[in-house]
């Protein structure tokens, strides 16, 4: 969401001018409906951020906005772990990382949404995590209830060494969510034929220039690396259906939601994301009604 609202880059996606209603993947009721969407049914997709708003199916019965039946047991689950947060960790994973067993994998901003999901799969994998996270309380919980082998702070300016105690071997998989520091130790301390899978640069967002390359992003040549970027729109028609289908699956994926109550509380919500307010982990979301 930060990124549209930048005055040039990250075209695709329709940017945010000053006036225009914000809009974000959220889960809403059916109130009333001229199509065939039933009363009580839940939609699933971008919409409106809005107490209240109209909205028409989408092109295909099975790509967003979804609808599910009023009785679906866990709707809140779209809004993450079968979610737009979900598909960007599948596609970092399964598209594109393609964790293997006995490998170190560094997920940054791993407490998040994106990176609590990203970690998993890659221990799902056999895949050996070392994540990255800005507080004490989440460093602890992604040891704790994620089971890392080590959580590093990002504020640490000696991460680069911080990186190569814990992984004396190197990184073969880095999902970089962050940039900077961050990005700039993953790449040094890739093996010979790594791969980073770009997601996202959090930790720039906020800069007035959000699209630093890292200072050695060089070294990628000599160690023969290879760096995926990606963006989710343009995935849905040919992955969706197949993400959805392992994530019906996945019944003990641990995918939190760090809940915030109400409209007034959006602006605190949305900031929180970008300087070191106490939040919880997994998935910010903000509930309406
Ligand atoms: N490629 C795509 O299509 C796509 C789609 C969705 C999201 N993304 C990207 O995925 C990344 C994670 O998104 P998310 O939805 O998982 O967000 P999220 O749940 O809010 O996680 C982002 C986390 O980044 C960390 N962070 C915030 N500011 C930072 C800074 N200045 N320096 C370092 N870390 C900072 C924070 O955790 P800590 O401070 O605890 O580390 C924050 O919780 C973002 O870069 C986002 O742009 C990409």
């Amino acid at each position: 969401m930060r990124t549209r609202m930048q005055p040039e880059g990250y075209d695709y996606l329709t940017r945010w001018r000053p006036g225009d209603a914000l809009s974000a993947w959220g889960l809403a009721r059916v109130i009333a409906s001229r199509s065939a969407w039933r009363e009580g049914d839940w939609v699933v997709g971008h919409m409106p951020v809005a107490e209240r708003c109209r909205l028409g199916p989408g092109a295909s019965p099975d790509l967003p906005p979804l609808t599910l039946p009023a009785d679906t047991p866990s709707p809140e689950r779209w809004l993450h772990a079968r979610g737009m947060t979900g598909f960007t960790a599948w596609l970092a994973m399964r598209l594109y990382g393609r964790p293997q067993a006995g490998e170190t994998v560094l997920v940054s901003a791993g407490a998040g949404a994106v990176g609590s999901l990203a970690i998993q799969w890659a221990h799902r994998a056999g895949a050996r995590v070392i994540a990255t996270a800005g507080n004490a309380a989440r460093r602890d919980w992604l040891i704790d209830r994620l089971g890392v082998a080590a959580a590093l702070d990002h504020h640490d300016s000696g991460i680069a060494s911080r990186l190569a105690d814990v992984a004396p071997e190197g990184i073969d998989l880095s999902i970089e969510n962050v940039g900077g520091d961050v990005f700039e130790a993953a790449i040094e301390a890739l093996v010979p034929g790594g791969r980073v899978v770009l997601c996202g640069l959090v930790g720039q967002y906020n800069s007035p220039e959000p699209r630093r390359a890292p200072r050695n992003l060089s070294r990628l040549t000599a160690a023969g690396g290879h760096l995926q970027p990606f963006v989710v729109p343009g995935h849905e028609a040919a992955h969706w259906e197949g993400f959805q289908r392992e994530m019906a699956r996945w019944e003990e994926v641990v995918a939190p939601l760090d809940v915030v109550d109400g409209f007034t509380g959006w602006p605190r919500a949305f900031c929180g994301l970008f300087n070191d307010d106490v939040r919880g982990v997994g998935k910010r979301v903000v509930r309406l009604r």
